[in-house]
């Protein structure tokens, strides 16, 4: 792992010897150093990517109510590491991150992402005379950036298998898709809370088969396992017989759950659906082999009820829904 001391040597080499000299020789002629003290501040000249990122799970991170529950508001203190972490520059690129003691509210910010021991921030180009004092570093866009927060349940280590990683798509190549007037990357990040990234992730087919139903699911949009990082998201596979005009709905079956278990439930295995692979299940059922409905729902948090049994329409998100006539 790297040092703060060997980060700020990497960023002066990637910044070029024009802007070192700049910076050690003639101070003058860089802007006057402005600490910051909350993100806040970035606001002032920066308003565009503060509104994004204040709609982003990372600007929610310290007051999400399902974390705040699950941590019992935090009373588990290894909790805060990564939900108010302190600047990733300063603890190590990739490094293992640690918990901050100010401006907790802020969650994953602006500061947390970007500032550099040094008192400038980590940008795409070099720009000493702004206030905030940007330096281009290759590093605020690589995966080993997300990879202090996001390799706890594997995320990353799951991307190193596809072939998103050898193709050299990183998670803000997905993530943060540059803006339509060109101007940056979008800092909403959306995940698993945006129903539409999470269509983008599969591929449900439905076919008639000898003897029934073939229903198969494939990670054909995520850049790694679906779905994948917290361990209590899970996706479900349904089918029901399609009721006949006026009759009423029949109940939901339900066919496969994709989940990784918390360390606890010893009886659950890992299903999560790695990039690329197929899941088929056959439904051999009398019910079948009329007009069927399937179905992919998302379960996002841990507190919608669980389990599954009883009826999807109430307590989960329809990703794929679609009807297959015998
Ligand atoms: C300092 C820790 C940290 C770093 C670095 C970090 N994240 Fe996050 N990220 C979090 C936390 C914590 C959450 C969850 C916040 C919540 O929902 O309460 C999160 C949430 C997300 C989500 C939203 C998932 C959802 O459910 O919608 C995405 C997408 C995401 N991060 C992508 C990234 C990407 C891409 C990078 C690298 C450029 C990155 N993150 C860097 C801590 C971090
Ligand atoms: C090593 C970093 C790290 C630590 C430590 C950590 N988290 Fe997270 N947490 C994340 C990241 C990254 C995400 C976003 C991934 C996702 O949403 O799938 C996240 C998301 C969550 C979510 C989902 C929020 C939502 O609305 O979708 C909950 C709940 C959560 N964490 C609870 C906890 C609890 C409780 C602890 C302590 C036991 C904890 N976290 C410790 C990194 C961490
Ligand atoms: C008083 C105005 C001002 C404040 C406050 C400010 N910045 Fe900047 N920032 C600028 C200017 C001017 C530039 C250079 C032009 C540009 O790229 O927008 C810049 C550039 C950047 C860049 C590099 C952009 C690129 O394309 O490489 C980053 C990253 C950045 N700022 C982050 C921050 C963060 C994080 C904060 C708060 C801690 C902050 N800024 C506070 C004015 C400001
Ligand atoms: C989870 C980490 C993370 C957080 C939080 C974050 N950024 Fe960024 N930021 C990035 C990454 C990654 C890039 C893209 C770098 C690249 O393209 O090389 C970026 C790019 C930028 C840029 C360059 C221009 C653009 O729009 O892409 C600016 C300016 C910037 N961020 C400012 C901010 C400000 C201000 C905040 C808080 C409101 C903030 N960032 C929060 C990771 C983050
Ligand atoms: C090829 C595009 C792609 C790449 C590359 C990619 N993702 Fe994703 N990611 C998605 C899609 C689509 C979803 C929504 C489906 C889902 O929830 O799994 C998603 C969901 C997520 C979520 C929400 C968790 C969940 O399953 O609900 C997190 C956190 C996340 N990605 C982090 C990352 C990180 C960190 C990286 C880099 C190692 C990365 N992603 C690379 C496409 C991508």
């Amino acid at each position: 792992m790297l040092n703060a001391k060997q980060i700020f040597g990497a960023a002066l080499v990637l910044s070029g010897l024009g802007a070192v000299a700049l910076v050690f020789h003639k101070p003058t002629e860089a802007a006057p150093t402005r600490s910051f003290t909350s993100s806040q501040q970035c606001k002032e000249c920066h308003p565009a990517v503060f509104e994004e990122w204040a709609g982003s799970q990372h600007a929610h991170s310290w007051l999400n109510p399902d974390v705040r529950a699950l941590s019992n508001d935090f009373a588990n203190t290894d909790c805060i590491d990564c939900h108010a972490p302190q600047e990733i520059y300063s603890t190590g690129i990739g490094a293992r991150v640690l918990p901050r003691t100010a401006r907790r509210a802020e969650g994953v910010d602006c500061i947390a992402c970007h500032a550099l021991p040094d008192g400038g921030v980590a940008g795409t180009t070099d720009a000493p005379s702004a206030p905030c004092r940007p330096v281009a570093m290759a590093s605020l866009r690589s995966v080993d950036h997300c990879a202090g927060c996001h390799d706890q349940h594997k995320t990353v280590s799951q991307w190193r298998e596809t072939k998103y990683a050898q193709e050299g798509i990183g998670c803000v190549e997905c993530h943060m898709p540059m803006r339509a007037d060109g101007s940056g990357r979008d800092h909403a990040m959306h995940g698993g809370h945006s129903l539409e990234m999470v269509r983008q992730a599969t591929t449900l087919f439905a076919e008639r088969v000898a003897g029934g139903l073939r229903v198969a699911l494939t990670n054909t949009g995520a850049g790694h396992h679906f779905p994948t990082d917290e361990r209590s998201r899970a996706a479900d596979l349904w089918w029901r017989p399609l009721a006949a005009a006026g009759e009423p709905a029949r109940p939901w079956r339900h066919l496969w759950r994709f989940r990784s278990p918390y360390r606890h439930e010893v009886d659950l295995v890992d299903t999560l659906l790695p990039s690329d692979a197929t899941k088929e299940v056959l439904v051999d059922d009398l019910d079948s082999r009329g007009p069927v409905e399937v179905a992919l729902t998302y379960k996002r948090t841990p507190y919608w009820k669980d389990p599954l049994r009883p009826d999807p329409e109430l307590e989960a998100e329809f990703v794929h829904r679609a009807v297959v006539q015998p």
